[in-house]
């Protein structure tokens, strides 16, 4: 049987191992928030790429689950950590989103259809269909760093 001393020292090593985690940075919360935000989208989508791509061998189980996890994330309300003071401080956020803030979030509402539908799509097991509608959701990321994703930080 696990002691509740094991548990309390486990939880104490998680809670210590977090300040290392590169994304959660105190003096900067809302950063912090919508890179985290980011990273995991990216870290979803990128091996469904290479899937796609074939660099991966295909296996319609596992990219159903993935495409399951991406449309799982992205109605996470990303919106508070744009919120207004939260421009500067070390982010690849372009300014421009807080003089278009309707644009972008009609850019993060494209984004949450297309995951949404690539899941169901991916549910339904027809690749050619599962890889027109991955096309369909990259776009939407695209769209958005076009516009508004530094490919370097700003501050
Ligand atoms: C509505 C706009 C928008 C959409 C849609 C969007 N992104 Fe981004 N993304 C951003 C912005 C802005 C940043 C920079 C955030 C910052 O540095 O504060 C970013 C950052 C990132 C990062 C870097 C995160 C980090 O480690 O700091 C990755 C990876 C990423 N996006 C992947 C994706 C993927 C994959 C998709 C689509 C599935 C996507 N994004 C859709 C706006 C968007």
């Amino acid at each position: 049987m696990i002691s509740t001393r094991t548990l309390t020292a486990a939880a104490l090593a998680i809670a210590i191992a977090l300040p290392a985690v590169a994304h959660i940075e105190k003096t900067e919360p809302l950063q912090s928030l919508r890179q985290s935000y980011f990273a995991l989208l990216g870290m979803t989508f990128g091996p469904m790429a290479d899937m796609v791509k074939g660099d991966i061998e295909w296996d319609g189980a596992t990219f159903e689950r993935w495409a399951s996890d991406l449309s799982g994330v992205t109605p996470y309300q990303v919106e508070r950590g744009f919120a207004p003071g939260s421009e500067e401080g070390r982010t690849r956020a372009k300014p421009d989103i807080w003089l278009n803030i309707d644009d972008f979030n009609a850019k993060l509402a494209d984004l949450r259809r297309e995951a949404a539908s690539l899941a169901e799509v991916a549910k339904a097991g027809d690749r050619a269909a599962i890889q027109a509608q991955f096309v369909a959701t990259g776009k939407t990321c695209k769209a958005c760093h076009d516009e508004y994703k530094a490919k370097d930080y700003l501050y």
